[in-house]
């Protein structure tokens, strides 16, 4: 494909009318630098896949520099950047002028108000309307642009929570990609107002992220973030900070413990030049939760997605199901409470993998993997999963299996009951009649025999009613886990979906997966 470089709208509409592709769209401000370099690099991995085409958009917008900002100084050279967006794997620039994005002038189109709760924290509280400049264009380019997906750096975090918001409540179907902060061999992070630094300055400023690396150290060794210690080392070099912060990195709300994902934040003004840098901190690997009632597809989707992240898989559904098992066994009541505990008492539950990889379950010592999965099994192990007891018992065992993170668990009460911390929730659902479909398959696969698909979808809707009303921890959406509703979907298309949102929740910076 021959690299082009567009100015007007109608040359790149032209354009891309004859490309017939869907567009990943890198919008920047020129400055370009190893940074922007990776998210292009990052969006040629991906396209690699399907026939996509890159486009790298250069457009300083003046809305989002204050009176006294920089906007004059900003770096231009449309030449250089040009030679390192093709050079990444960019297939077109469109460097439009100011008209070109707000024809007729700012003052005739519609502007985007970013929430004060999001826009009046970190750089906003002294950055009056940038976000809501950043938030207009967005709009205006993505309106010509009418990208298929969109890729941002994670190092500008409070512009990238802001434009996911945006999106999501405008309900604008581009997904959002994002990617790690890119730093030089020091730790420095790339920026395009590196540029305007001296080299003393530049040695100055190297104490912010040191001080943050410093921090996020002490952080892993000792849990605790001692703010007074961190700006005293920033200040050490005559940097003055703005702000220094340990926020949610969603809310951007200051934390009052360090419990789940934390971002440490700062911006300091080194000589005349505004610098920011962050770093996550996390006390432990990532949980993911996957709630969803019966035969919904969570167990190939789980297994497969703990694969991709290198994470323990936890079927809580096969321990309830091996309890289950072991009660009819011993010829135990499903509702004898009393015999329940006593059989329970020394309870041995483990996960095991076979030499061909498959995850195996016992229960006292014998290998249940199959038996559990009987229609009898099937019709009891709601009566029991509801004995308090039991409910106790697994849980606890749940958590202490979930203690270090690293551990994508699958069940009913997982985001509610088990890890209400988790770092993604999800919500795996399809109709009755979909689930029912599959669980007939499943049964036809395992050798089992079933009267009717009817029969089942009733079985099923059954169960669900049985777990969405019991007392303790029933089957319920966690106001913060997202609904996946798997009909028509391939296991594929939902893979997809979940590495989608997890990597909307836990940055590059926290967990890098290479087949993520
Ligand atoms: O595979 P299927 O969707 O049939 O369900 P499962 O995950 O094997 O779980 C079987 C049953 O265990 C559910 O219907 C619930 O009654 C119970 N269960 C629970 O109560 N809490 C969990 N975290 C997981 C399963």
């Amino acid at each position: 494909m021959v690299q082009k470089i567009f100015q007007t709208n109608a040359e790149l509409k032209d354009w891309l009318s004859k490309q017939n592709s869907a567009i990943i769209f890198i919008p920047t401000m020129g400055g370009l630098h190893p940074g922007h370099q990776y998210l292009i690099q990052k969006a040629k991995e991906k396209k690699a896949k399907k026939n996509q085409i890159i486009l790298v958009s250069i457009f300083i917008n003046p809305l989002q520099f204050g009176k006294d900002e920089d906007y004059k100084k900003y770096p231009r050279n449309i030449s250089k950047d040009a030679v390192l967006a093709f050079n990444a794997g960019a297939d077109a620039i469109w460097a439009p002028d100011y008209v070109e994005v707000f024809p007729g002038g700012e003052n005739s189109h519609f502007k985007i108000q970013v929430p004060q709760t999001l826009h009046n924290r970190l750089c906003g509280a002294e950055r009056e309307g940038h976000f809501d400049g950043v938030a207009t264009v967005i709009i205006r380019l993505i309106r010509i642009i009418r990208p298929e997906k969109l890729i941002l750096g994670e190092k500008d975090w409070q512009q990238l929570i802001i434009i996911r918001k945006l999106f999501q409540e405008l309900c604008i179907p581009i997904k959002i990609e994002s990617y790690s902060t890119q730093r030089d061999q020091s730790g420095f992070a790339h920026s395009s107002r590196n540029a305007y630094l001296s080299d003393s300055e530049k040695v100055n400023a190297q104490s912010l992220p040191n001080a943050l690396r410093a921090a996020k150290t002490e952080f892993e060794k000792e849990k605790i973030i001692n703010l007074n210690k961190i700006a005293s080392k920033i200040k050490e070099n005559n940097l003055k900070i703005e702000y220094l912060k340990v926020v949610d990195p969603f809310s951007l709300k200051e934390k009052e413990n360090l419990n789940g994902l934390c971002l440490l934040a700062a911006a300091v003004k080194c000589g005349s030049t505004r610098l920011i840098d962050h770093t996550f901190l996390m006390q432990r690997k990532p949980i993911i939760a996957i709630d969803g009632p019966a035969g919904a597809g969570k167990s190939t989707v789980t297994k497969a997605f703990a694969k991709k992240l290198g994470f323990i898989y936890l079927d809580t559904g096969a321990m309830y199901r091996a309890v289950t098992w072991l009660i009819i066994n011993n010829s135990i009541s499903p509702s004898d409470q009393a015999q329940i505990n006593n059989n329970l008492r020394d309870l041995k539950l483990e996960f095991k993998n076979s030499s061909s990889g498959e995850q195996k379950i016992l229960i006292n010592n014998i290998d249940v993997t199959e038996k559990i999965r009987s229609p009898e099994v099937t019709s009891l192990v709601s009566e029991v999963a509801k004995q308090q007891y039991v409910r106790e018992l697994l849980t606890k065992q749940q958590q202490v299996i979930g203690e270090d993170g690293g551990l994508v668990a699958e069940g009913r009460d997982i985001g509610t009951a088990v890890f209400p911390d988790a770092d993604v929730k999800i919500f795996l659902t399809a109709t009755p009649k979909e689930r029912a479909k599959r669980r007939s398959i499943d049964l036809e696969k395992r050798g089992y025999e079933y009267s009717s698909i009817e029969n089942l979808e009733k079985e099923i809707e059954e169960r669900d009613k049985q777990d969405s009303e019991r007392k303790i921890a029933p089957l319920k959406k966690a106001h913060d886990a997202v609904e996946i509703c798997t009909d028509g979907m391939s296991i594929e298309e939902v893979l997809e979906e979940l590495t989608y949102i997890f990597r909307s929740k836990i940055p590059e910076e926290v967990w890098a997966t290479p087949n993520l």
